[in-house]
């Protein structure tokens, strides 16, 4: 992790939020369908994490229309300062997802959209293990990360990303009790995990 906590996203924060968190319609942005779907298939109320939630567009703004309870969490100041204009009433911490205290709360749903092959493996590994401990039993937790391991330099920060890819990710998830049940491929070629808390039989 970069020293200020956001992986270099806080430095760009500007221009992230001109390409992508200022959009007239949410639904023309990469992925939206899906992380829309996998929104309302929750019964109304139902409370989501959003981690890494940038300015909240499109991700908190999709859950928010499918008519969730969300927090947020995020660690660059420019990205939480942008999420508290456009999203007021919304409860966000500036915080690493490794440290937040939202993990001391349940939820039924966690997003982290294009977050997790920011973190070093061992956090990735720590995170899944904080997701699976705050979710309810028959939570949701929808994932992005490349299907293969790999690494590769971050377009806009250039800083380094890992996918640990589908295998590990399956062993993660499986050792903190989740279960991976489908994936998805949106048009910018990013690979979705779909995964559940099953409840106990
Ligand atoms: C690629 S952007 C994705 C933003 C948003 N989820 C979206 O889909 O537009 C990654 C976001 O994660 C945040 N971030 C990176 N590392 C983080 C960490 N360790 N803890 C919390 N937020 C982090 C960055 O500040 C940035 O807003």
């Amino acid at each position: 992790m970069s020293e200020d906590g956001s992986n270099g996203y806080d430095g760009i924060a500007r221009i992230y939020i001109a390409g992508r968190g200022t959009r007239p319609l949410v639904g023309d942005a990469i992925g939206a369908a899906i992380v829309r779907a996998w929104a309302r298939a929750f019964p109304p109320g139902a409370t989501v994490l959003d981690l890494g939630s940038g300015p909240g567009e499109p991700s908190t703004r999709i859950l928010q229309e499918a008519g969730l309870t969300t927090h947020a969490v995020d660690a660059s100041p420019a990205m939480v300062a942008a999420f508290r204009e456009r999203f007021p009433g919304v409860p966000i911490e500036q915080n690493t997802v490794e440290a937040s205290g939202f993990f001391d709360r349940t939820f039924d749903g966690v997003l982290a959209w294009g977050l997790l092959f920011l973190l070093k493996p061992a956090a990735q590994a720590l995170v899944i293990g904080k997701v699976a401990h705050a979710l309810n039993p028959g939570g949701r937790f929808l994932f992005t990360a490349p299907k293969e391991p790999l690494e590769w330099l971050d377009a806009m920060t250039g800083l380094q990303s890992q996918s640990l890819g589908a295998q590990t990710y399956g062993r993660l998830l499986r050792d903190a009790g989740l279960t991976w049940v489908a994936d998805a491929q949106d048009e910018g070629g990013n690979h979705y995990y779909f995964v559940e808390k099953r409840q106990p039989k």
